[in-house]
C-alpha cells in the first residue's frame, strides 16, 4: 500500500495544518508515490472565476498502470474483485489482481477492435458483476472516457445520457438480476439506440441468457469478441488533466449534469481518502454496498480500493433478497472487515427488526461506515450497537459526485466520531461556512452555505459540453468560492454536521427552516421510521410544513398521533416548525439511490399532483399513486 496512513488525532491535526499551509508540496508528497511516465510541470494551477484548475499539469500516466500493473508483482495472486452474485446459490466470483490485469487489457483490445479512439466517450449500462468493473477500467486503459449510467434508469434518460455526452460506443448485458426481477437490459438499451443516433457499436455481455434482438453490424457479443482479442495491451499515457469519466448527477432544474473528472488528481484524492478514512489494513475486506452506477461505485468500489491495493466486495443483490439478513449473512460468510453503506438501507434494514440480524456473526467488522444522506440519531446507534456491536468506528462520510472524493468525515478510530456528525475536513480540504450576506463565518455554534475555498485534487473540473452551467451551479453564488448547495452547522467543538441541501429550505412565516432538521424531530416520535418534508403555498405563512411520515405500526388513533409528533417538533425545534399538514404513508419516493424526491412530494402537497413529471428514476413508483390518494 501507497504512503502511510495518518495514525492518532494528534497525526490528523498536524497532517492537516500542514496541507493548509502548502498545499501544493503537500499534494506533491503524496503524487510521489504513484508511477508515472513523466513527472508533472507545476502541481496547482488554478482561478475560481473562470473557473479552471489544473492539478499536476503536464504530468503523464495511465491510472490503470497504479490500479493494476505496479500491484502485479507484490500482489498478483491477491483478490482484488470479490463478486457475490445476486442469488445465494450463485457461486461467488474471486478475481485476482493478475486476472483483473488480463481482463481488462483483454477487454481494451475488445475495444481498440471495435473502432474506440482515446478521447472518446462510452456509455455503460451494466449490472453489478465484475464485467462492468472491468469495462470501466479498459476505457481508462485505452484513454476513452467512460459515462456510466446505473441500470436502474429508463431507456429515456439513458438515451439523454448518450445524446450528451455523444457516445459512440454503449456497453451493456442482456439483462441484470435484482432481487427476484431480471432487467432487460439489451431491450432497453434498444429503445434508447432509436433515439441515439451516435451509437456505432452496442458489446453485449451474456448474463442472464434473456433472448434478445442483435442487430447486425452495430451489436456484437462480449465472449465472441474476446475470442479474437489477445491480453496484451499497452495502456494509453494521458495527461493529467485529460478527462477520466463523466457521471450524471440531477441539478435542481430538469437536465441532469454531466460532472467530468480528471485523471491525476482523482486517482490521488481517491487513494488518500480511502485508506484514511477506513484505516485499509492489508488483507482488510472492504465491501461497500452502492452501486458502481453512482459515485460512490467509482471511487470507492474501484479506483480508490484498488489504488490501495485492496480486496474490494462487489454485490450483485438488494439488501432485502431473498430476506432482510441478506447484508448480515454476507458479512458473515465473507469475513468482511470493512462496511460502508447508506443511511437509507440502515434505516430500512432496522425496520425490519433484529430477527434477521442475529443470526450472523458479525465479528470481523472493524469499521463501518455511511453515505449520501445526514444519518439520524436513532439510526447512527442502531448500526453501532447491533451491527457494530459497539466496536466498530462508525465513519460519517460527506461528499458529493462533484467532489470525486470524501469530504468531511471522520477517520475510522483515529479522529472522534459524534452521531450525526461528519466531524471534520479531511487533509487538503478547506471548507468554510457563508452566512446570509454571502460572508464568511468565523465562529463556531453557527449554522451555513458549506463552501470550499481552495481546490483540492478530486473536484469536478466542468460540466460536460456546458462550463458556463459549471459556473453558474458552484462558482458564482459566492465569490471565489465553490458552494456545495449544502448547509452546515459547525458546533462548539468545530465539528461539521451536514443539515441537509439547502435547495430544501423552507421559508415558513419568515424564518428559514431546514427540512432535515424538522424530518430528524419527527423521527424521534418512538413509532416513526422515516420523514419527508416539504413546504406548500399557505396564504398566510407563505409556506405550510407537510409531513409525510412512514409509521413502524399503523396507528389506532391518527389524530392524537398528529398531535404527539407536532408537540414534539414544537419542543425539538420550536412551535414556528410545527407541521400543518400530516400524511401517514407506507413509502416514499425515493431514487435507487436513496433520494427522497421531495420535487415529486412537494408537487403532491401542493394540490398538482396529475403533472409529476419524469418518474421513471423512482426505486418503486407505485408509493406516488398511494400518495397520490391520501393527500391531506
Ligand atoms: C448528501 C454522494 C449528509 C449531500 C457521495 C450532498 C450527505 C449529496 C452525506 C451528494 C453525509 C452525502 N451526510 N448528507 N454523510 N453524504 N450527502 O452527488 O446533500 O449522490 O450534497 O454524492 O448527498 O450526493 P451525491
Amino acid at each position: 500500500m501507497q504512503g502511510n496512513r495518518i495514525k492518532n488525532f494528534a497525526d490528523y491535526k498536524k497532517e492537516y495544518q500542514k496541507s493548509i499551509k502548502n498545499p501544493e508540496l503537500f499534494w506533491e508528497k503524496k503524487a510521489e508515490n504513484f508511477f508515472w511516465r513523466k513527472k508533472w510541470d507545476i502541481v496547482l494551477d488554478w482561478d475560481f472565476v473562470t473557473p479552471d484548475v489544473k492539478w499536476f499539469d503536464g504530468g503523464k500516466l495511465n491510472i490503470t498502470e497504479n490500479c493494476l500493473d505496479r500491484h502485479l508483482e507484490t500482489r498478483g495472486d491477491q483478490v482484488a474483485i470479490k463478486w457475490i452474485a445476486n442469488n445465494p446459490d450463485e457461486k461467488a466470483r474471486d478475481i485476482t489482481y493478475k486476472e483483473l490485469h488480463l481482463n481488462v487489457c483483454s477487454f481494451a483490445n475488445v475495444l481498440k477492435r471495435n473502432g474506440v479512439k482515446k478521447g472518446d466517450r462510452i456509455c455503460i449500462y451494466m449490472p453489478m458483476v465484475p464485467e462492468l468493473a472491468i469495462a470501466v477500467l479498459s476505457c481508462a486503459r485505452i484513454g476513452a472516457i467512460h459515462s456510466v449510467v446505473f441500470a436502474g434508469f429508463s431507456s429515456k434518460s439513458l438515451s439523454d445520457r448518450i445524446n450528451d455526452a455523444d457516445c459512440n460506443i454503449l456497453i451493456t448485458a442482456d439483462g441484470g438480476f435484482r432481487g427476484d426481477k431480471v432487467i432487460p437490459l439489451k431491450s432497453i438499451s434498444d429503445d434508447a439506440m432509436k433515439n441515439a443516433p451516435s451509437i456505432e457499436k452496442c458489446i453485449v455481455l451474456k448474463r442472464t441468457n434473456t433472448s434478445i434482438n442483435m442487430m447486425n453490424g452495430r451489436d456484437v457479443w462480449w465472449h465472441e469478441e474476446l475470442e479474437n482479442v489477445d491480453s496484451n495491451f499497452d495502456a494509453e499515457i494521458m495527461n493529467s488533466e485529460d478527462p477520466l469519466f463523466i457521471l450524471y448527477t440531477s441539478g435542481s432544474t430538469g437536465k441532469p449534469k454531466g460532472i467530468v473528472h480528471t485523471n491525476a488528481g482523482y486517482m490521488i484524492y481517491t487513494e488518500y481518502s480511502f485508506k484514511n478514512v477506513f484505516q485499509y489494513e492489508e488483507g482488510d475486506i472492504y465491501w461497500c454496498t452502492a452501486d458502481i452506477g453512482w459515485i460512490t461505485g467509482h471511487s470507492y468500489i474501484v479506483y480508490g480500493p484498488l489504488l490501495s491495493g485492496a480486496t474490494t466486495m462487489m454485490f450483485e443483490g438488494i439488501p432485502t433478497y431473498p430476506d432482510a439478513g441478506r447484508f448480515w449473512k454476507i458479512i458473515e460468510e465473507n469475513k468482511v472487515n470493512i462496511f460502508y453503506t447508506a443511511p437509507t438501507a440502515i434505516r430500512s434494514l432496522e425496520a425490519k427488526g433484529l430477527d434477521f440480524v442475529t443470526p450472523y456473526d458479525l465479528s470481523s467488522l472493524k469499521v463501518l461506515g455511511t453515505v449520501g444522506e445526514p444519518i439520524n440519531e436513532d439510526a447512527w446507534h442502531w448500526y453501532n450497537q447491533e451491527i457494530g456491536k459497539g466496536n466498530a468506528p462508525i465513519v460519517d462520510t460527506w461528499w458529493q459526485t462533484e467532489t470525486g472524493g470524501i469530504m468531511i468525515s471522520n477517520l475510522a478510530g483515529v479522529t472522534p466520531a459524534k452521531p450525526t456528525f461528519a466531524t471534520l475536513p479531511l487533509p487538503g480540504i478547506q471548507t468554510c461556512l457563508i452566512d446570509e450576506n454571502g460572508q464568511e463565518i468565523l465562529k463556531n455554534s453557527v449554522e451555513g452555505k458549506l463552501c470550499v475555498k481552495f481546490p483540492w485534487p478530486s473536484m469536478a473540473r466542468t460540466i460536460y459540453g456546458d462550463h458556463n452551467r459549471f459556473r453558474e451551479t458552484y462558482f458564482s453564488k459566492f465569490k471565489n468560492k465553490y458552494f456545495t448547495g449544502d448547509g452546515c452547522l459547525i458546533d462548539e467543538d468545530g465539528m461539521y454536521r451536514i443539515t441537509g441541501r439547502v435547495d430544501d429550505v423552507l421559508v415558513v412565516s419568515g424564518h428559514n427552516l431546514g427540512t432535515a432538521e424538522i424530518e430528524s424531530a419527527i423521527d424521534e416520535h418512538e413509532n416513526v421510521c422515516e420523514t419527508a418534508i416539504v413546504g406548500y403555498p399557505h396564504t398566510i405563512k407563505g409556506n405550510g410544513v407537510y409531513a409525510f411520515v412512514i409509521c413502524h405500526h399503523q396507528a389506532d388513533d391518527e389524530e392524537s398521533l398528529r398531535k404527539e409528533i407536532n408537540e414534539l417538533v414544537s419542543k425539538i425545534v420550536g412551535p414556528i416548525a410545527k407541521a400543518d399538514k400530516i400524511q401517514f404513508v407506507s413509502g416514499l419516493p425515493k431514487t435507487r439511490s436513496g433520494k427522497i424526491m421531495r420535487r415529486i412530494l412537494r408537487k403532491i402537497a401542493s394540490g398538482d399532483s396529475e403533472n409529476l413529471g419524469d418518474t421513471s428514476t423512482l426505486l418503486d413508483p407505485s408509493v406516488v399513486k398511494e400518495i397520490k390518494c391520501g393527500v391531506q
